[in-house]
């Protein structure tokens, strides 16, 4: 059956076909426990895990490959860089676009140990968080934590210019890059960046379970897991060295290998190339969906459909809307059932920014497109949401 699926930025799908194969292969060819034997396998596994860690070295911008961490996702790489961080009473501030991954670790810590949590409006972001670290009658913040790109309606801050600012103000710098790694550049040199917190599912096209956290030199992180390494195996406590420290536990080997084959398909295509189509896409659903708002208007009804997006130059394919009478779950479920179009309604896991978009309640049905979307899947979508509109 063929699905239009229009939910890359919850996992991207298909993958290109360089990783579906580098998950076969490694499982027959190379299933081995990478860094925990000493036989030739073991080597080979372990030598192509470190050639992985030095593709997301050099796309990342990274000081160096040994402070790349895998984890199974970003979520772990954020509680992570959050936990190991933080102490009692620090001060971090926060974006109200963030994702559960970044605001129940924060929530977690403030109820914990006292941590002080402040959420600032992404709207003139940079503005105000001028305004709050240079009042000199407020506390000193520890940390800057922001989503690079939101999850809902694909609004991207500019990191170089925030990252300057910490880095003046001598303030540790986190960036989520869930859903930016893999579509706009990210420099954690040029920008300042002292963690970067990345999944590989999304558009780095690798596969479930995979993920990374990347340390810039200068920065030390407490663990919160412990256990084997296959290193320094008298020590009873965790080795402090990186990757060591954070990576507790066997490897996901063939998924870090396949999120290799990920970045060389970036690579393959650019980046620049990635974007632009993926904003071609998400320029001609808008078109439609003014159209259909347009039809209604001219057949003497009010205009159906609300958008949640932004157009930025670096925001993404991702677009959250409402049709006037039907709650999001009933149109994703339609869209669904009647269609094969695949979207994801309710709160996508970030409750602050749906409070400001007034849509706490209702959630919204969210389209995120990717690199393998066509311009025709796109218009079968804009033809669904028609009839959709006309019928109800
Ligand atoms: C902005 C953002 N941060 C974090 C995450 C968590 O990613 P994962 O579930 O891969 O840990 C997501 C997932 O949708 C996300 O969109």
């Amino acid at each position: 059956m063929k699905f239009f699926y229009f939910d890359n930025s919850a996992t991207s799908s298909p993958k290109p076909q360089t990783v579906y194969e580098s998950v076969d292969y490694t499982l027959k060819n190379l299933n081995t426990n990478p860094g925990r034997g000493g036989h030739q396998l073991g080597i080979s596994c372990a030598t192509a895990i470190y050639k992985v860690r030095k593709k997301i070295q050099k796309f990342f911008n990274v000081d160096n490959e040994l402070n790349i961490a895998f984890t199974n996702n970003s979520t772990t790489a954020l509680n992570f860089a959050i936990k190991g961080s933080l102490a009692s009473n620090d001060v971090v501030i926060t974006s109200n676009i963030e994702h559960n991954s970044v605001l129940r670790p924060l929530f977690t810590l403030k109820e914990e140990i006292n941590l002080e949590v402040e959420v600032l409006p992404y709207k003139d972001f940079i503005e105000n968080f001028i305004l709050r670290i240079e009042n000199p009658s407020l506390k000193k913040p520890k940390m800057l934590i922001l989503n690079h790109m939101s999850n809902v309606n694909g609004v991207s801050f500019d990191l170089e210019k925030i990252g300057l600012i910490c880095n003046r103000h001598k303030i540790m710098f986190i960036v989520d890059g869930s859903q930016s790694a893999g579509l706009i550049p990210i420099d954690m040199k040029a920008m300042n960046i002292d963690i970067l917190c990345f999944t590989g599912h999304k558009s780095l096209f690798g596969i479930q379970g995979t993920g990374g956290i990347c340390i810039q030199n200068g920065i030390s992180l407490k663990n919160i897991i412990s256990g084997g390494t296959g290193s320094h195996s008298t020590m009873l406590s965790q080795p402090q060295e990186m990757p060591d420290l954070l990576e507790a536990g066997t490897l996901n080997a063939p998924g870090i290998l396949a999120l290799g084959c990920g970045i060389d398909f970036i690579d393959s295509i650019g980046l620049a190339e990635i974007k632009s189509h993926e904003k071609f896409l998400k320029e001609e659903f808008i078109k439609g969906i003014k159209k259909i708002n347009e039809n209604s208007i001219n057949s003497g009804n009010e205009a159906r459909i609300i958008l949640y997006t932004s157009f930025g130059e670096n925001d993404g394919p991702i677009i959250s809307l409402n049709i006037k009478g039907i709650s999001s779950s009933d149109l994703s479920t339609y869209l669904d059932e009647e269609y094969n179009i695949i979207t994801r309604s309710g709160l996508h896991c970030a409750p602050l920014l749906h409070q400001e978009l007034k849509t706490d309640l209702t959630g919204a049905t969210r389209f995120s497109f990717g690199y393998f979307n066509t311009i025709d899947e796109i218009l079968y979508a804009i033809d669904a949401l028609q009839k959709i509109v006309i019928q109800s």
